[in-house]
């Protein structure tokens, strides 16, 4: 897919048919996720792939809440991502203080993730990108998550069920965007 139509017509989906993805179009996906900028380089990111479909019902768990009817679309979805922050696997010292103090890995993280979500539009998967992650510490104990990681974002991934997701409002350019000062129009 063109990079344009890629950016255009991904959307959060929601809906997942049943068919299991194969690994290496989820590979596809990570291997351009762990291309994105991240601040000194540091690459603070760690994505475990669930999709085996015990795991993944009990990693759903963990993410949705039914009470809130929030996030059940992890349960439908084939495979989950989730995502973790890490320090560099073998930072020195001073490596390590520089990131400790200048690092950001939660922009690093939202970088890599967008990168992901295209790389799934590219092929024709569908992506939902979720924060709200309802039992963290069971999550940890279920994967084995070292307690100094940070569980960040999951994401699920799956082959749409809607043939056209619905269209996200945006708004406009002028809107967003001024050049070489800022506009007193945007301070709303
Ligand atoms: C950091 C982040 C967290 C999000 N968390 C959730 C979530 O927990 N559940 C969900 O259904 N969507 C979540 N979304 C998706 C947004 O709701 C969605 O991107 C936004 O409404 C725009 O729609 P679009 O992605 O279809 O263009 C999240 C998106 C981002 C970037």
């Amino acid at each position: 897919m063109e990079f344009r139509d890629c950016v255009t017509t991904r959307r959060s989906n929601r809906s997942f048919l049943p068919d299991m993805i194969p690994a290496e179009q989820i590979l596809y996906c990570i291997d351009a996720a762990r291309m994105a900028p991240s601040s000194l380089n540091s690459q603070p990111w760690k994505y475990i792939v669930i999709n085996d479909p015990q795991l993944k019902n009990k990693v759903a768990n963990c993410i949705c809440d039914p009470l809130l009817q929030s996030n059940m679309h992890a349960r439908q979805a084939p495979v989950l991502l989730i995502v973790v922050s890490c320090m560099p696997d073998n930072a020195n010292p001073l490596t390590r203080t520089a990131i400790k103090k200048f690092g950001s890995p939660q922009y690093d993280i939202g970088f890599s993730v967008q990168t992901l979500c295209l790389a799934a539009a590219d092929i024709g998967l569908g992506s939902c990108v979720m924060n709200t992650i309802r039992k963290k510490n069971r999550l940890r104990e279920l994967l084995d998550i070292p307690t100094d990681l940070d569980i960040c974002l999951a994401v699920a991934l799956g082959y749409p069920a809607e043939e056209e997701p619905v269209a996200q409002q945006r708004k406009a350019l002028e809107e967003v965007c001024s050049f070489n000062c800022f506009d007193p129009l945007h301070k709303n």
